[in-house]
């Protein structure tokens, strides 16, 4: 058990500080349900004009449920809130980056909402391509790109290539010669600067796979390389990504800084214009009520001036903008529907206890308790109750002990075997990073809209799991 933990226990349950005693156990929290998400008048969830107990007995659980309209509502209103910000200047566009969750219906979503795509394989590139998006609207990265992914990316004809390497200028260029193109290039950068949630750090240094060192100077030698090769790259701009689940724009800014000053640099040793900027993605959102993340207008205003004041200092125009939130439109959409399986209540010590409530997914479907010690919340979901909330852990039912989906949640102590329970927020990097673990098959993915249930990704089978075991 870690320290702040079992520093927190008090009366008889296991609470954290930060968790709240709810003044309703069966409330909807502020913030943490995607925007059509209701009690419907049984006391059953309804998304998408969609009761939880039809979602259930339709598609089964577990099962993630898209609430399309949040989805879409979440992406249009980046989209506009960058291109009002940098509306003065030279204009923004922002990219969905797929990494977050990706299927082809999400890729139409996407495309009709009129946002870029970011890839960063060449599986997320098949999958945006499958479902029709405009390739001249997808920016491709990735930070070790086969040849055939660069070949794919170029053939299909995207709006940039996102070079993550001093190595992979040469390879770029290589094949863009093969093919007869120019290959349009986004040199991908690291600043040193690394945001997490409200604390960011900037060092000289940095100790990560991703992109170029722009504090060595191997980021101007890369500008170098890519303007050395006219014929076959085009230097559309450059790249940085400073992290994730962040809240306010104080990282950004010395993100902008270093990245602004180099093109200060390039102008002034090669007398080259960069007149695109790319700053990632990384806008945080609320899993409970720990976190506080900003309006995307907040972050688009805020971001706006400190480029604009940067540029105006170093003499630059502000050049064009591009931005690519995965996280804060995928996440909020989306809810994990579960069964509760077996309900354990374990002694810890003294007149501590905690409830385990047992679920029929876990860590194969949300891996970012186990893998980022995220903290998710979690709601009896099929119906109301009137007892009283107690501490509770939803585990999942994998061979692992580490496989927690919610590691503190009030529920009401009446909750039972095969009640429905469902967890917010866990429309990116849950089904992204979802496996197979202990031959679990994946959950269904459902996106639900005016009354209507529609399947986007269906549950795999013991067929699906057997298909790969040629033995
Ligand atoms: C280059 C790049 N862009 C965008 C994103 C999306 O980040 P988020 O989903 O936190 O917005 C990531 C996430 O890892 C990334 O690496």
């Amino acid at each position: 058990m870690r320290a702040h933990e079992a520093g927190a226990l008090h009366g008889n349950d296991a609470a954290p500080t930060w968790l709240p005693y709810p003044a309703d156990v069966n409330a909807l929290l502020d913030g943490l349900w995607s925007r059509t998400t209701v009690r419907g008048a049984d006391g059953a969830l309804e998304v998408g004009g969609v009761s939880v107990h039809r979602i259930a007995e339709e598609v089964g659980t577990a099962v993630l449920v898209v609430d399309e309209l949040d989805f879409r509502a979440r992406a249009a209103r980046f989209r506009d809130a960058f291109a009002a910000a940098f509306e003065p200047y030279r204009g923004a566009h922002v990219f969905y980056a797929g990494k977050a969750f990706l299927c082809t219906e999400v890729a139409r979503w996407v495309d009709q909402e009129g946002l870029g795509m970011d890839v960063c394989t060449g599986g997320e590139l098949a999958v945006a391509l499958r479902a029709g998006f405009p390739a001249d609207r997808i920016a491709m990265h990735g930070n070790s790109k086969s040849d055939a992914e660069i070949r794919r990316g170029l053939e299909a004809g995207i709006a940039r290539l996102v070079v993550d390497s001093l190595e992979e200028i040469e390879r770029v260029s290589q094949i863009a010669e093969q093919l007869g193109v120019v290959a349009p290039v986004m040199l991908r950068v690291t600043t040193g600067v690394e945001a997490h949630t409200h604390e960011f750090i900037a060092t000289a240094h940095e100790d990560q796979k991703f992109g170029i060192s722009l504090p060595t100077g191997d980021a101007l030698e890369a500008v170098r390389r890519v303007l050395e090769r006219p014929a076959t790259l085009d230097l559309v701009g450059l790249h940085s990504h400073i992290g994730s689940q962040i809240f306010d724009v104080s990282g950004f800014e010395i993100a902008a800084r270093r990245v602004l000053r180099l093109v200060a640099e390039v102008r002034e040793r090669f007398g080259h214009t960069i007149d695109s900027l790319d700053l990632g993605g990384g806008f945080g959102v609320m899993y409970n009520t720990q976190h506080t993340p900003s309006s995307p207008e907040a972050l688009a205003q805020g971001i706006a001036q400190i480029v604009a004041m940067e540029c105006r200092d170093l003499g630059l125009e502000v050049p064009h903008l591009a931005f690519e939130p995965g996280r804060a439109i995928a996440g909020p959409s989306t809810q994990t529907l579960y069964t509760v399986g077996t309900i354990k209540d374990v002694h810890l010590g003294g007149p501590h206890h905690r409830v385990y409530v047992s679920v029929d997914g876990g860590m194969s479907d949300n891996v970012r308790t186990a893998l980022y010690d995220a903290d998710y919340s979690a709601l009896l979901a099929g119906r109301v109750s009137d007892a009283e909330p107690t501490v509770a852990r939803v585990v999942g039912k994998h061979c692992e002990s580490g496989d927690i989906v919610v590691k503190d949640e009030y529920l009401p102590a009446d909750l039972r075997r095969g009640d429905l329970i469902s967890v917010p927020v866990t429309g990116a990097y849950c089904y992204s990073l979802s496996s197979n673990y202990n031959h679990v098959p994946r959950p269904a993915v459902v996106a639900v809209r005016d009354g209507e249930i529609r399947t986007l990704l269906r549950r795999e089978t013991e067929d699906d799991l057997m298909a790969l075991d040629v033995g």
